[in-house]
C-alpha cells in the first residue's frame, strides 16, 4: 500500500545555525496511529512543522498523499489537521464561532451538524459560547483539537495533544483520537506521556537530537527491547554464583546477599529463567527472603534509548 506521508532525508537548520533535524527518513501508513517519543529539543515539533508548511526544510523530501508537499502545498495542506503545541488562537472568539470557522479556512462548506457533533465529543458543547480565553488551560486545547478535526483530515497531527489535560480527560481524548483512526484518519502524536503512546499508538518512533533513533510496531519494540530484572535477596551471604546457576545471566551485589537477574526479551524468558533460578536455589539449599521482579515497559526501553544505553535500529 503507498504511505500516505513519505519523509526523506529532511535536514532543517535554523537561521541561528542550529540543526534540529538531520536527515529524517519517516514512512507513515495510511490508517495507523504513529507516536513520535523523543526528550525536549529532539526535533518533534520541527518535524511536524515542516510538514504541515510552518518550517521551511533545508534539504530532503516530503510526499504526502502520494505528492510532493512543496509543489502542491495548497491542495495537500487542507487535507492535513494540525493541532499545534502552543496555544495560538484568537482567544476573544466564542468556541463555537473559532470550531465552525476553522472548516470555512480550509474552502469546506459549513456543517453545523458535524461540529455540533465534533463539540459534544470533545464535552465542549456547554461552553460553545464562551470566549476561548475564559477556558481552562485543558479546555483550550480540547478547543484546538476540535478546530483540527473540523475540516475532517485524512492526516491529523497532535504535537502534545494531551499536556496539561487530566487523567480522566485525558483518557476521553484518547478514545477520541482511537475514534478518529477507525474512521480513516492517519493520526501522528507527540506525546512525553509514554503510557499515551504505549495504550495508543500502533507504531512508535524514537527521535533523539534531531535523529530517529528507532522505528518500530510497539509490540514488537517491547519484545526486541524488553527485559526482565529480578531482584533476588538471600537470607545468608554467598561468595560466587553457583555453577547450577551459571547459564544465567546472574550477577552477586557487592554485599553478597543479592543476586540480581537481568535478562529475557519481553517474550516472556525472563520470567521463566526466574522460576527456573528459584528452583535451582532451593535445590542447593540457598534460601531467599524476597524476590523483587520487574518487566520494562516502553518508558524503560525510550529512557535506555534516549541516553544512548542500548542501540537504536534504523527507520
Ligand atoms: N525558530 C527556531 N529558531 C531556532 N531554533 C529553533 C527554533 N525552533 C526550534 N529550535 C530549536 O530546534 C530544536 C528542536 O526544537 P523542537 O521544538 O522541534 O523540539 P521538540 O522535540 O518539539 O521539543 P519539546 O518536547 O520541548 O516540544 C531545539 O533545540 C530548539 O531550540
Ligand atoms: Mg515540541
Amino acid at each position: 500500500m503507498q504511505p500516505i506521508l513519505e519523509i526523506r532525508g529532511l535536514t532543517k537548520t535554523y537561521k541561528g545555525g542550529f540543526t534540529a533535524l538531520k536527515g529524517v527518513d519517516l514512512t507513515i501508513r495510511k490508517g495507523e496511529i504513529f507516536a513520535l517519543l523523543g526528550p525536549n529539543g529532539a526535533g518533534k515539533t520541527t518535524l511536524i512543522g515542516a510538514v504541515c508548511g510552518l518550517v521551511r526544510p533545508s534539504g530532503g523530501t516530503i510526499r504526502v498523499f502520494g505528492e510532493d508537499m512543496q509543489a502542491n502545498w495548497r491542495s495537500l495542506r487542507a487535507r492535513i489537521g494540525l493541532v499545534p503545541q502552543e496555544l495560538a488562537t484568537d482567544m476573544f472568539e466564542p468556541v463555537l464561532r473559532a470550531v465552525s470557522h476553522s472548516r470555512g479556512l480550509f474552502g469546506l462548506r459549513p456543517d453545523p451538524g458535524r461540529i455540533e457533533g465534533i463539540l459534544k465529543s470533545l464535552s465542549l458543547w456547554e461552553k460553545r459560547d464562551e470566549q476561548i480565553r475564559a477556558l481552562s488551560g485543558g479546555m483550550k486545547r480540547r478547543v484546538l483539537i476540535a478546530k483540527a478535526m473540523a475540516h475532517e483530515p485524512q492526516l491529523l497531527f497532535l504535537d502534545e495533544p494531551t499536556a496539561g489535560v487530566d487523567v480522566e480527560l485525558r483518557r476521553d481524548m484518547w478514545k477520541q483520537i482511537a475514534d478518529m483512526r477507525d474512521r480513516g484518519t492517519t493520526v501522528i502524536l507527540t506525546t512525553h506521556y509514554i503510557e499515551e503512546a504505549e495504550e495508543m499508538a500502533d507504531r512508535v518512533g524514537i527521535i533523539r537530537q534531531g535523529e530517529i533513533v528507532m522505528v518500530d510496531e510497539k509490540e514488537a519494540m517491547m519484545r526486541r527491547l524488553g527485559r526482565t530484572e529480578a531482584h533476588i535477596t538471600l537470607r545468608e551471604p554467598l561468595l560466587v554464583v553457583p555453577e547450577s546457576l551459571s547459564r544465567f545471566p546472574l550477577t552477586l551485589g557487592s554485599e553478597r546477599t543479592v543476586l540480581t537477574y537481568r535478562g529475557g526479551d519481553g517474550s516472556g524468558q525472563g520470567k521463566a529463567d526466574v522460576a527456573e533460578i528459584t528452583k535451582a536455589l532451593t535445590l542447593a539449599g540457598i534460601d531467599y527472603i524476597a524476590i523483587d521482579q520487574h518487566e520494562s515497559s516502553l518508558e524503560d526501553i525510550f529512557v535506555d534509548l534516549v541516553e544512548g544505553r542500548v542501540a537504536g535500529a534504523g527507520a
